[in-house]
């Protein structure tokens, strides 16, 4: 599999970020309802609950330059045809949808982001650098940044809901392999 798209392909760059950013989305997920539920100064699977925001931290910061470096990938090298299969609908809907993702890909980090800056709550990344803060404490942008956060959280779900449900509609009802498109090691 070539490393760019082909008019028909998506290719092994593409799909290499594609599921890099699902798996780290996966585990912001899971590791911020755990760092917000157990109790500070208590431990789970031997990580304080500090170690447990910093490594979301870091990992949300890593997840906003593979966001950036995806959208520059796919402004600057050919993007394939939509899928045969896809009705002029679909790809309407599908257009919207890709957009409120990379949205979602860029929103979520940056309010992260500034509510820890302007919080003042620091960054030691990956547990070794603390990240210096050029906005300094800010309680109004902090509370903002922070709802934006929590509600951009629950709006993404939706967004990859509906993106993942059309995939299935056409892998499942449609019986196009659609999912093919994307999937890594798998070439028609
Ligand atoms: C794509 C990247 C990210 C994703 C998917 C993500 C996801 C989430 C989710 C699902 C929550 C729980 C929201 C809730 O309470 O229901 C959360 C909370 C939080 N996130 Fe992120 N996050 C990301 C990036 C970041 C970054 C870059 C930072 C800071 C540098 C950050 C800092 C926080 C903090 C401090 C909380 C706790 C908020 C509270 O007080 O409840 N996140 N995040
Ligand atoms: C965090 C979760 C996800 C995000 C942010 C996301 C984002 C995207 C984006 C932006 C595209 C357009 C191509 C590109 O610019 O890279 C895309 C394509 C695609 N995604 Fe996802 N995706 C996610 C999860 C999934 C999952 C779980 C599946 C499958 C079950 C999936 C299947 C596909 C397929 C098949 C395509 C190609 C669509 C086409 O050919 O028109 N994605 N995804």
């Amino acid at each position: 599999m070539s490393l760019l798209n082909s008019p028909t392909h998506y290719g092994a760059m593409t799909r290499f970020l594609h599921w890099a950013v699902f798996l780290l989305f996966v585990y912001q997920y899971l590791g911020a309802n755990l760092m917000t539920r157990i109790g500070s100064g208590k431990t789970l699977f031997g990580l304080t609950q500090g170690s447990y925001y910093n490594w979301h931290k870091s990992i949300g910061l890593t997840l906003l330059a593979l966001a950036l470096l995806r959208l520059a990938w796919r402004k600057l090298t050919p993007l394939p045809d939509w899928a045969p299969t896809l009705t002029p609908t679909e790809r309407a809907i599908s257009h919207w949808n890709e957009t409120l993702l990379y949205g979602c890909m860029i929103l979520m980090p940056v309010s992260g982001y500034l509510f820890v800056m302007a919080g003042d709550y620091g960054i030691k990344l990956f547990g070794g650098f603390d990240l210096p803060n050029p906005i300094g404490k800010q309680e109004g942008l902090a509370t903002l940044a922070r709802v934006v956060h929590i509600v951009t959280a629950y709006a993404t779900v939706v967004v990859v809901a509906w993106h993942v449900g059309l995939g299935f509609k056409h892998q499942i009802f449609d019986r196009d392999r659609f999912l093919d498109r994307m999937l890594p090691f798998v070439r028609r």
